[in-house]
């Protein structure tokens, strides 16, 4: 049987969604709706799909089984849950949503009405993410003591003012970390468990009419002891692959965007030469350092088989609700770090309160 797939915001990452579900088998794009019915119509004439103009009508569409939510950041939570009580599986992009309390409610709608939701972080299922948490998994890196993420890139400012969501507080709900950088967060706390102490400074140092941060270090403390660091900027001109730097009392790993460019265990064994070889020089675009739409969509294309496989084997998909969840409570104690100037004990239990995000939405974001 095929699967139908609807796309809500016909944006930029909507047209990788169209091209991941084309490599999927039985799958198809049956449907899509944007706010804007130009940006509906132009997505629905370029791959051939019923273009909505409202979407409750999307929603009664029985072709539709799955839908991919694309809106903003900050708008995931009502198409989302309009997607789940109409008994639709629900795929989010990242950030999940920009809040604790609006994740939550996404995660509630879809419990209740008994569908399955899954966040879309691509990175993890590459074939080198892949092979760093079989590492962790198996013990290689002896005992973890550090755990680094840096996503150094580069944004312009003609890329903040090609959309009026772009940069604010309301509707990107963060700059280079809830947007960029967050994919990041998502593996390095994957990969070394959960953060359990946080300290940060902030800042926006390089560009105009945003209201987020365009540069951010946290130092962290992982429950399981190991200490960290995150960098994340859009002010780093020319923009560098973003690095996963994994350290323990018996190996290292370094993940270049996809390579693996350090992989070295006091215990080596006969497939890390191999794995090597097959994984340096794995990264064929620029995965997003300077140009947003310098991505790939194999990591889509992969999230999605495991969302159509959990379905159908009634399990939840690798990256559901809650894991999609863990790297918006991150950043957000990151924010209320920097702003406090004082050391953030996570799990936060609910939203912080966060000036900068008030004096934001007040600024006008609106
Ligand atoms: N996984 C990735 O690598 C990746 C890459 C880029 C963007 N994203 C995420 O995808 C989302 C969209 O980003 P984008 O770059 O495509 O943005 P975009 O501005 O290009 O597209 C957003 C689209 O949503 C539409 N829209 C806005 N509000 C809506 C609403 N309430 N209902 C229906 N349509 C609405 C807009 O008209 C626009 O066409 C963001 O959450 C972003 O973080 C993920």
């Amino acid at each position: 049987m095929t699967t139908g797939f609807g796309i809500v915001g016909c944006g930029m990452i909507a047209g990788f969604h169209a091209k991941a579900v084309a490599d999927l088998r039985d799958a198809e794009v049956v449907a899509c709706f944007d706010m804007f019915p130009e940006a509906a119509d132009r997505l629905s004439a370029e791959i051939g799909c019923q273009g909505y103009h409202d979407l409750d009508a999307m929603l009664a569409d029985e072709g539709v089984n799955i839908v991919t939510i694309c809106t903003p950041s900050g708008a995931h939570l009502e198409p989302a849950v309009a997607a789940a009580r109409a008994g639709k599986h629900v795929i989010v992009e990242k950030p999940l949503e920009i809040t604790l309390d609006r994740c939550d409610q996404i995660i509630a709608a879809c419990n209740d009405a008994g569908v399955t939701l899954a966040t879309i972080f691509p990175s993890r299922f590459h074939e080198s993410s892949q092979a760093l948490k079989r590492a962790v998994v198996d013990g290689r890196f002896g005992r973890l003591t550090i755990g680094d993420a840096y996503v150094k890139w580069y944004r312009t400012q003609e890329y903040y003012d090609s959309g009026a969501w772009r940069g604010t507080w309301k509707l990107d709900g963060g700059g280079a970390l809830m947007n960029q950088a967050i994919h990041s967060v998502d593996l390095l706390t994957w990969l070394m468990g959960p953060v359990t102490e946080i300290s940060a400074h902030i800042d926006m140092l390089a560009h105009e009419r945003i209201e987020v941060e365009d540069v951010a270090v946290a130092t962290l403390r992982f429950e399981n002891g190991a200490i960290g660091v995150i960098e994340a900027t859009t002010a780093a001109y020319p923009g560098a692959l973003k690095r996963i730097e994994l350290h323990g009392t018996t190996g290292t790993a370094v993940l270049e965007e996809e390579d693996l460019a350090t992989w070295d265990f006091e215990q080596s064994t006969d497939e890390d030469q191999a794995l090597l070889e097959r994984l340096q020089g794995k990264t064929e675009t620029g995965g997003g350092a300077s140009d947003p739409s310098a991505i790939g969509h194999h990591g889509h294309t992969m999230l999605f088989d495991d969302v159509l496989k959990a379905i159908a084997e009634g399990r939840s998909p690798l990256i559901d609700g809650t894991e999609g969840r863990r790297s918006v409570e991150i950043i957000l104690g990151i924010y209320q770090a920097a702003e406090a100037r004082a050391t953030i004990d996570l799990p936060l239990g609910s939203d912080p309160v966060l000036q900068a995000r008030i004096d934001g939405v007040r600024g006008g974001a609106d």
